[in-house]
């Protein structure tokens, strides 16, 4: 399938016509006024590159070092829930571009594929697991067993939901409250018919870490809500100090924010923290990741950054980089391009941003990510943009 889209704005209003509205709204919002989704992607905007020319360099090399390897490019996709939902077998589609793009992928806990579900599917290539931990420890435990057994060789700890954030479009499209599918969410399926074949085709949803488990409802509606719920608000730094005397591999706090924290994280003796507010969906009024970021990779004091939030355009991949992050998590940007067309659409998103890095690094002169990284702040015209506060 070929899947015409120039930019990943386009890939967005694209699912927007695919998807049933109640799953749109799901991917697409954030918490309350949405201010922290809107200053994710608006702070990069406020960042001015130098451009240069005349440097002569052909080709570049986008590769780089992030969580212990070299990847093709220097940005991977993040754990987004559900990817099940947005097209049929969502997992294993998105596993599969990053796949043949030479970066990695991280299956989320709420996803409906599961690790095995990936691996017998042929995905063959280094898996990342998000975990949450619920109030039933042993299940985190369950968790982390399976991940071992599937050759997980990454493992994020994301800690930025101690509750669930308010999410004004999900309450009134009714996504938290349903169990199931009642008359509105049915005619909002009706009016997608390509994507109800889709989810027909695929089989009966639910989530595949808790397959089986009738304690945690039914349905997938059910499913989503008792996971929810059962998020540990109570999780805290002893937890972290548990889990990493547990899991042997690498492991990294996704949802670090604050310089104080980083500092928390390193003596947790975690491989990297992963700069995060969850998409904007979790603390609205949040700063901005990439306006903390800076301040965290002072703090991390040579403990790898990487960053997520806000990425929609390869300069915001390459200023991200140049302010410090190792490398990059994609959220919305390659979840839209599930939905707008599988896996043809998330490797255009992903091949989208490859060009787009590969120019923005030709017209500021730079022949490689390395070389962007080395050049750091001197990348921007003003290297104080988010003010000496935020290297405090
Ligand atoms: C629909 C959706 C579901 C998500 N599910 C998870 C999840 O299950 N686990 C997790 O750690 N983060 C989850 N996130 C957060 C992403 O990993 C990431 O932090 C965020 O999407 C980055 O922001 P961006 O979407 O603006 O790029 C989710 C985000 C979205 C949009």
């Amino acid at each position: 399938m070929t899947i015409a889209f120039a930019n990943v704005a386009d890939a967005r209003r694209l699912a927007r016509r695919r998807l049933p509205k109640i799953f749109f709204d799901y991917v697409d919002g954030g918490a309350s006024a949405e201010a922290t989704l809107a200053a994710n992607t608006g702070d990069f905007d406020r960042l001015s590159l130098h451009q240069r020319v005349l440097a002569g360099l052909e080709p570049r090399d986008l590769s780089t070092v992030f969580l212990g390897q070299r990847h093709a490019l220097p940005f991977m996709l993040g754990p987004v829930g559900f990817l099940g939902l947005f097209a049929g077998g969502g997992e294993i589609l998105a596993a599969r571009a990053a796949h043949a793009a030479g970066i990695p992928s991280c299956l989320s806990n709420f996803s409906i594929a599961s690790l095995d579900d990936l691996r017998r599917a042929g995905c063959a290539g280094p898996l990342q697991f998000q975990l949450y931990v619920l109030k039933d420890r042993g299940l985190a435990d369950e968790f982390l067993a399976a991940a071992q057994a599937a050759g997980v060789e990454t493992l994020h700890l994301t800690v930025d939901t101690a509750v669930t954030g308010i999410r004004e479009r999900d309450a009134r499209n009714g996504f938290r409250a349903a169990t199931r599918i009642g008359p509105r969410m049915g005619l909002g399926m009706a009016l997608r018919p390509a994507w109800v074949v889709d989810m027909l085709r695929a089989g009966r949803p639910g989530v595949g870490a808790v397959r089986g488990r009738a304690e945690f409802g039914a349905n997938i509606l059910e499913q989503a809500g008792t996971l929810s719920r059962l998020i540990d608000p109570a999780l805290s730094w002893a937890d972290v100090d548990r889990l990493r005397e547990r899991w042997s591999g690498r492991m990294t706090i996704k949802g670090i924010l604050h310089p104080e924290d980083a500092r928390r994280a390193r003596q947790a003796g975690v491989d990297a923290i992963v700069v995060s507010n969850h998409g904007g969906r979790q603390l609205d009024g949040a700063r901005s990741t990439v306006s903390a970021l800076p301040g965290i990779v002072e703090a991390a004091d040579g403990l790898e950054v990487l960053l997520d939030g806000g990425i929609r355009r390869g300069t915001d991949i390459v200023k991200a980089l140049a302010l410090g992050a190792s490398g990059v998590l994609l959220g919305r940007a390659y979840a839209w391009g599930i939905a707008a067309g599988g896996e043809a659409g998330a490797a255009r998103v992903i091949a989208l941003l490859k060009e787009e890095i590969d120019v923005t690094l030709a017209l500021m002169g730079l022949s490689s990510v390395d070389e962007l990284k080395r050049l750091g702040r001197d990348a921007f015209v003003d290297r104080d943009v988010f003010g000496p506060a935020d290297r405090s």
